[in-house]
């Protein structure tokens, strides 16, 4: 269909993940950079000045950045002038008597390489917007134009015309065969192929009834997904306990807790929310093994009037699966994926669990030895047994007493100007790129000013003859009213014109990374260094982009179960001791970060691992159990509590105890569309992640060779071939499970 391009938020998914953004939650470090700067009138520069004098003319971009000059009023009317358009657009393109690529799909295409970037922009803005009135302004356009982009996928009339097109292209290979066509027919071949499949998808090729029927059970999927978000945003519940049931809680965090007297005891309660700020560290800290079970289970049992609409979502998706012509839900949202259906994915995941069991196995008895020790001090009974409540706690103690990081300390070594540069320099090094800020201001545009980078991105494979990339910009700060999280915006994609003229994509890093403060610089924790190199992963991606048709570039691009593998990948460059050393430099002295200080937080990255992969197992397989079924009564019969906790039990090794609990109610993936039946994708492309590092660059980090073969094979094709059929060729074989599990500490 032809879909509007929205902006791609990859909000760090890996991070939920990321054992160590986990286990480190409450120290951070900071990244230092290496760079060399320029200090000018504007300011710092980006601008590495690492390579020698370079002819400033050579850099002069050939495409201007967009222009952010909107007012709330403009962007309604350009919201409304582009549906316009485009409305006419379709009109005028079903009325075509006989569709072909020339007077249909071309057009077609135009259409929506030039329209996006106006889209983005409008819709963009609500997150970013230092004005109010422009943040509403824009909320009010996403929700017209997401309206009429409904409208638009479900549109009779243009399904035809694709399906015709399809139909004279689909055994033609001149088109179809990647061996034999040219790349734009081919491109031209996926893209109709691409829209074809959408609109099947939604059951435009079915009965009107049928169609209907499609549309009333989305409607009502989208509705539970919504009321269950709702409520799990809007929970209040909390759990309450009294000073001594919380010994061990820092006077800090039990500044927070609100408190009441209990009128039975007249005892003072302390009110714990499950709000993260306040029930993580009772959970890590609490030492009342009743206390943390207590606080463990009431958490996992919040919001329990979402357990109809999990339900009723379940039946919703099994029939949509089921009119579509799928035997289950998940093999008819896996059909799009790089793993393709269920069976590849049910494989993986109990693959990866019976190998790491052996791994998590050790990992129990240490903290049971802990638990032990502790108990004998404590002069509590020890039960050789390891509960669920207790995986926080005694993984919180032995980081604090085994290795002790010092994150604050770290990231004074990281200033953000300087470690952000020297992470450029690294991507520099590796992709053959080169970044130079935009410091003319009548040539910089963006939508909050100065807090705002913008800068040109260079590809350098002939260094006499840079070759324009695109433009990146980085708003890197909290700032009121600002999008909370990082993440990576494709403003516009890469594609060539009908002029045949490449056009360049425009990308964007928003992050809420710790600013200054009256004494310090901003300091970037290590978690943050991490977050950067991650959403930078992202964008490149979107730049490096070498297709003509604008959708087939950028992470947007390719099977969800691939998106973050890049990104994912890139961290480990942020756990090198020889990166993190060369980043550093000490806010105030300008020195190295001492050696011993990296070691003591590379010790760290996996501990305590395999039980963090078989946790995300354990949601990985509930969530493949539960879009399985092949009929309506499996649902009905489903013994929903058993399943949870069974199989956590089982597979994640914790002991349940003598209580079970429904945690299924807030596990908000679940509901999400991209994530049902799509939760083991974290570790899919985690795996390929580490393939791809350890095979390619754990020797030689910086090996220019390895990154450009890697920008030009895995990021530059996005998603016009088969992903697997990259990863093969990038590798020189087939991809395996190998490194991952030797990188979780498995022989
Ligand atoms: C569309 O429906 C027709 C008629 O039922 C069927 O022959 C054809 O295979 C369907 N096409 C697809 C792509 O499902
Ligand atoms: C973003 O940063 C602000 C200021 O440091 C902080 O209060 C807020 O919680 C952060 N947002 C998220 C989602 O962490
Ligand atoms: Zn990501």
């Amino acid at each position: 269909m032809i879909q509007f391009l929205s902006p791609i938020i990859k909000s760090g998914i890996g991070k939920s993940f990321k054992n160590k953004s986990i286990l480190l939650s409450l120290v951070a470090i900071p990244a230092v950079a290496i760079g060399i700067y320029h200090q000018n009138n504007q300011g710092l520069r980006f601008y590495t000045a690492s390579q020698v004098k370079m002819n400033e003319a050579a850099f002069i971009a050939p495409q201007l950045s967009p222009k952010w000059d909107f007012s709330p009023e403009r962007i309604l009317s350009d919201a409304k002038k582009i549906i316009d358009t485009s409305n006419d657009f379709y009109n005028a393109m079903v009325a075509i008597e006989n569709p072909s690529i020339e007077n249909f799909v071309i057009p077609s295409i135009n259409f929506e390489n030039e329209n996006s970037l106006a889209i983005n922009q409008l819709t963009f803005l609500q997150h970013v917007s230092k004005d109010k009135l422009i943040r509403d302004a824009s909320l009010e356009a996403t929700e017209l134009i997401t309206n009429f982009d409904i409208e638009i996928s479900l549109r009779y009339d243009m399904f035809k015309q694709f399906d015709k097109i399809f139909n004279d292209l689909k055994d033609n290979k001149k088109y179809n065969d990647l061996k034999t066509a040219t790349p734009k027919d081919y491109e031209i071949f996926k893209y109709v192929e691409k829209c074809h499949k959408d609109y099947v998808r939604s059951g435009l090729n079915l009965s009107e009834e049928k169609r209907n029927e499609i549309k009333e059970i989305k409607k009502r999927i989208a509705l539970n997904s919504l009321q269950f978000s709702k409520n799990l945003g809007e929970q209040n519940e909390f759990v309450a306990f009294t000073k001594e049931e919380l010994e061990g809680v820092s006077d800090d965090v039990m500044k927070q807790f609100e408190t009441y007297t209990d009128e039975q005891t007249g005892e003072q309660k302390f009110k714990v929310t499950f709000k993260y700020p306040d029930i993580f560290p009772v959970l890590k800290t609490a030492k009342n093994p009743n206390t943390r079970k207590i606080a463990f289970n009431a958490d996992q049992n919040k919001v329990p009037e979402n357990e109809k609409l999990f339900i009723d979502t379940l039946k919703l998706r099994y029939q949509l699966g089921k009119i579509l012509g799928y035997d289950t839900y998940a093999n008819y949202n896996l059909d799009i994926k790089m793993a393709k259906n269920q069976e590849t994915v049910m494989e993986f995941l109990v693959d990866l669990k019976d190998k790491l069991k052996p791994l998590a196995e050790k990992e129990i008895e240490v903290l049971k030895a802990i638990k032990k020790t502790e108990a004998q001090e404590l002069n509590m009974a020890y039960d050789d047994h390891y509960y669920i409540w207790d995986h926080r706690y005694y993984d919180n103690k032995y980081l604090k007493d085994k290795f002790n990081v010092d994150l604050e300390k770290i990231s004074e070594y990281y200033p953000v100007e300087s470690t952000i540069q020297g992470m450029l320099k690294i991507y520099e090094t590796v992709m053959n790129l080169k970044f130079i800020e935009e410091t003319d201001k009548d040539l910089k545009s963006t939508w909050a000013g100065d807090d705002v980078k913008q800068l040109a991105v260079w590809k350098m494979d002939d260094p006499s003859k840079p070759e324009f990339v695109g433009w990146i910009y980085f708003d890197l700060h909290p700032r009121e009213g600002k999008y909370g999280h990082a993440a990576n915006f494709g403003m516009a994609p890469s594609y060539i014109d009908k002029d045949s003229k490449r056009i360049y994509p425009v990308t964007a890093l928003v992050c809420n990374f710790s600013a200054a403060t009256a004494d310090k610089p901003a300091l970037l924790k290590h978690n943050e260094i991490t977050t950067f190199f991650h959403e930078l992963g992202h964008g490149i991606h979107d730049l490096v982009g070498n297709n003509g048709i604008g959708r087939f570039n950028g992470p947007g691009a390719v099977p969800w179960d691939f998106v973050e593998a890049p990104s994912q990948m890139l961290e480990f460059w942020t756990w090198n001791k020889n990166e993190l050393l060369s980043l550093s430099k000490h806010y105030k002295t300008g020195e190295k970060i001492p050696e011993s200080l990296l070691e003591s937080l590379i010790a760290t990255k996996h501990v305590n691992g395999a039980l963090f992969a078989l946790r995300q197992l354990h949601f990985g397989l509930f969530d493949m159990k539960v879009h399985t079924t092949t009929d309506d009564n499996q649902i009905d019969n489903m013994d929903l509590v058993q399943l949870w906790n069974g199989l956590r039990e089982e597979i994640s090794l914790v002991e349940n105890g003598d209580e079970m609990n429904k945690g299924y109610d807030s596990f908000g993936h679940i509901m999400s569309d991209s994530y049902s039946a799509g939760y083991y994708g974290y570790m899919w492309a985690e795996v390929f992640a580490t393939d791809m590092y350890y095979s390619k660059f754990a020797k030689d980090p910086l090996n220019t060779k390895s990154g450009i073969e890697y920008r030009d094979i895995i990021l530059a094709r996005g998603g016009i071939r088969e992903t697997n059929d990259n990863l093969k060729e990038f590798l020189g074989r087939e991809p395996s499970k190998e490194a991952f599990l030797k990188e979780l500490g498995l022989q």
